[in-house]
């Protein structure tokens, strides 16, 4: 994970439904047919949030056809072959990331990057936060893909979807972080109960939940057995658990816990991911667990919501927090 600070980078781009954002000659004819609707699909809102833009070398041949593309907005143009820019552009050739870090530094808090190399550069590299995809209802064929070969997995959280009278459909996604302590990608699985694998999550429990509340479950173990256990791994380590307790058409999440050293970097987060799909997939209307104060705004940012009052358990204030699936 990226842990340096730098400013929120956010796509923002439409796209045919097999994923090009342009047609070969650079033609974006394609982009009318959702056009006239009385709709901007929140660009302005999108305008009104940025303070800068990062735009390569090949979007700004099409940009810069307008006289003021980006109206009192600071724009940085990617370009290893250009020598110049227009007037009150800047140009840039070099590290993605020490440029990010110098637009924080001169203050800028969120940019938009657009062009497709371009982002697929910065998804890369880890520095993107947010994904607006405006899919519009074409299958070009060929074309200027938006997504180049990255040699990696980007797990995205979906935030919104939401379709359009002119067919357009609006994807939100969220960038789930990664996790630069490993080349491994991480993957999560159901154990069964008395396995090795089983026996490793709960060594992990013992030390990260049943410590932290200073408690030992190991008499409540046999009371498991028909839970749905999950483990998460970084290569061969396991290095999450959680246990989803079925109750009706509804699942309780508990004993979540995430290796001390591998905490804050997305991985409880990616576990959340797996939880709701899991329960998506069984037709699970809600996951609901008991959080402790620490843990509300973790649960908060992966849109649980707290039900009712606090209340005591193990001596501890919880809190009851639901996600709708
Ligand atoms: N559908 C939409 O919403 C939408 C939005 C934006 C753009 N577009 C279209 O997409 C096309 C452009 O996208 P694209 O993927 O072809 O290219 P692009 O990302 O706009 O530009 C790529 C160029 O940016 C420069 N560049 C990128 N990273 C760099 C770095 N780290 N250092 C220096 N230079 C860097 C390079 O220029 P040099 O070759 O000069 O080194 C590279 O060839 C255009 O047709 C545009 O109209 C569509």
């Amino acid at each position: 994970m990226n842990k340096k600070k730098r400013p929120k980078i956010s796509v923002y781009i439409a796209l045919s439904i097999d994923g090009y954002i342009a047609r070969k000659d650079d033609s974006l004819d394609w982009l009318d047919r959702v056009g006239g609707f009385d709709e901007d699909y929140g660009f302005q809102k999108l305008l009104d949030s940025i303070d800068a833009l990062i735009i390569g070398r090949k979007t700004y041949a099409i940009a810069s056809t307008v006289p003021d593309p980006y109206p009192g907005k600071r724009v940085v143009v990617l370009s290893n072959s250009l020598d110049s820019v227009k007037a009150g552009m800047e140009l840039y050739r070099g590290d993605l990331e020490v440029l990010a870090e110098k637009l924080h530094r001169e203050g800028i808090k969120h940019i938009w990057i657009d062009g497709g190399s371009t982002i697929s550069q910065f998804l890369s590299l880890q520095l993107v936060d947010e994904m607006t995809l405006s899919i519009i209802p074409i299958v070009l064929g060929s074309g200027i893909p938006l997504f180049h070969a990255m040699g990696k997995e980007i797990p995205c959280r979906l935030l919104s979807s939401q379709s359009y009278r002119s067919g357009l459909v609006q994807q939100h996604y969220e960038i789930i972080k990664q996790f630069a302590e490993s080349q491994d990608n991480i993957h999560f699985k159901l154990v069964d109960y008395g396995s090795e694998e089983y026996k490793k999550s709960v060594a992990l429990r013992e030390e990260i939940v049943q410590k932290s509340l200073g408690l030992s479950f190991a008499s409540e173990e046999l009371k498991l057995k028909d839970y749905i256990h999950i483990a998460g791994f970084l290569g061969l380590d396991l290095c999450a658990t959680a246990v989803l307790v079925p109750e009706g058409d509804v699942l309780k999440m508990q004993r979540v816990a995430t290796k001390t050293h591998l905490q804050n970097k997305g991985i409880g987060s990616a576990l959340m991911v797996f939880c709701e799909e899991y329960a998506k997939k069984h037709e699970y209307t809600s996951i609901y667990c008991h959080a402790k104060g620490a843990a509300i705004p973790f649960y908060l940012k992966n849109k649980y919501i707290l039900e009712g009052e606090p209340f005591d358990e193990y001596g501890i204030s919880h809190h009851k927090m639901r996600k709708m699936i």
